[in-house]
């Protein structure tokens, strides 16, 4: 996909990085981790990165991030290296954003790891929900920070066709962006939530009519950049755009699988997730977090080439555990095996876990064996059951065929009576039907 780099010129916005280490901090990411993925995102967002530092604290200084003596330190850096654009590596408030921006100076920009990926977020969504979603929570976000940085990305948004961001009072060059009063967005945030909830009625419905055809949702979920859209297409041989940046994927997209023993699944690639980011946005992604809560099964497509693995891999957990479906089956897809230097000893180190299989999307290493687990977990999960259907019921005959195990089939005066092991998900369709639920398995 094509980006807009930010730019004031013809050259990329210089952008120089902030962080904090936070003193006793138990968390797998380094300051310098966390800062090299900002780095990432900015470069994602069009940004040329031009230098970073930190400061170790307990907490971050509630009214400037950094200390007093630091934010003088940072301006010294920025005017020294011709930096636009200053990046803080986590969420200001509105106050720190507003005394960052009165001690940086006029020419310099102020700009967070929220406001960052709320850009990124902008560029990537692509279905009409996705774009509302981002408006909104951009909008949300701007609301208690209408400042000068927003003149910022309004620019980009304003010049980009089809873009998200840019609400009609919020486009146009530059210093417009200071007269929009709160009030317009207020208007703005309204009439968006409404628009939104018309959209989702109509997700509900397509839903709806997915759940009538009875196919298990396996949803793939996965730290930003992990490959998700690219197993999609490996599997699917879906046309889902991946790319090497970050959040390519923003709406879900869903695509029909067969499985190896001819069973069928709708698999579905969700938004990518990321340390630090903030619950409000996480809420502001309902649409495809609502794909996960629909899913039978999870499969979390990780990295391993990455030297952050680990720890992408306990935020993408704790996420799921923020969202309340860590309780949901999960497969563990350990992908970009073709980029490690030792692929033996990572195929050693899966081996000894039960729910890891390694694959690579790109070479299509592992993806049968990935196939066969979904195939496996999903049999697993199979309920007996012993149902009588009338004659004019034969598309539930045909689910149960399709999706489930028949043991044996027999016709009657009345319907066809089956013996048979059904997924969970098709109970409810069978129980008007149903001579008795079988507590155990037929010999
Ligand atoms: P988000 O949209 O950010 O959530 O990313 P994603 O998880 O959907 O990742 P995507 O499929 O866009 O892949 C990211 C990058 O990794 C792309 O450049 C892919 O070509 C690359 N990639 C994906 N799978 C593999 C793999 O198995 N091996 C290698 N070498 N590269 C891969």
């Amino acid at each position: 996909m094509s980006r807009q780099p930010h730019t004031l010129s013809n050259q990329p916005e210089r952008a120089f990085l902030v962080g904090v280490e936070r003193k006793g901090s138990r968390s797998l990411w380094t300051v310098h981790d966390s800062l090299e993925e900002l780095a990432q995102l900015a470069r994602t967002a069009g940004l040329d990165v031009v230098g970073s530092t930190y400061q170790r604290l307990d907490h971050p200084n509630p009214a400037t991030y950094i200390g007093k003596g630091k934010v003088e330190e940072v301006k010294a850096a920025v005017a020294a290296l011709g930096a636009q654009t200053v990046i803080f590596d986590d969420e200001l408030s509105p106050a720190q954003q507003r005394n960052l921006e009165r001690a940086l100076g006029e020419d310099v920009k102020v700009l967070d790891r929220t406001a960052l990926i709320l850009d990124i977020f902008a560029q990537h969504a692509r279905t009409r929900e996705g774009q509302l979603q981002v408006e909104l929570a951009q909008y949300e976000y701007r609301l208690p920070r209408l400042t000068r940085m927003w003149t910022h990305l309004a620019r980009q948004a304003g010049g980009r066709a089809g873009g998200a961001t840019g609400g009609v009072g919020l486009r146009g060059p530059g210093e417009t962006q200071l007269e929009v009063d709160r009030r317009e967005i207020r208007r703005r945030i309204a009439h968006l939530k409404r628009e939104l909830e018309e959209v989702r009625t109509h997700r509900e419905q397509y839903r709806r009519k997915r759940r009538q055809a009875g196919l298990p949702v396996v949803s793939l979920v996965g730290y930003t950049n992990a490959g998700k859209s690219t197993l999609l297409n490996a599997l699917a041989r879906a046309d889902v755009v991946a790319e090497d940046k970050l959040f390519a994927t923003l709406d879900p997209t869903t695509r029909r699988v067969r499985l190896p023993e001819g069973r069928e699944i709708l698999l579905t690639d969700t938004v990518g997730f990321i340390q630090k980011l903030p619950p409000d946005l996480v809420a502001a992604f309902r649409a495809t977090l609502e794909e996960i809560h629909e899913a039978t099964l999870l499969i979390h497509v990780v990295d391993i080439s990455h030297p952050m693995a680990e720890a992408q891999m306990e935020a993408v957990e704790r996420i799921l555990e923020e969202l309340g479906v860590s309780h949901k089956p999960v497969i563990v897809a350990w992908n970009k095996v073709d980029r490690v230097d030792d692929p033996a000893a990572v195929r050693e180190q899966a081996a000894r876990y039960a729910d890891v299989v390694v694959l690579s999307a790109l070479t299509g290493e592992g993806l049968d064996d990935l196939l066969a687990r979904i195939e496996h977990v999903l049999r697993a999960r199979l309920v007996p059951v012993e149902v009588e259907l009338p004659y004019t019921a034969g598309n539930l005959l045909s689910l149960i065929h399709a999706q489930g195990t028949v043991e044996s089939e027999q016709y009657t005066g009345g319907g066809t009576r089956v013996h048979a092991a059904v997924p969970p998900w098709l109970f409810p369709q069978l129980e008007p039907y149903l001579v008795r639920r079988r507590t155990t398995q037929r010999k």
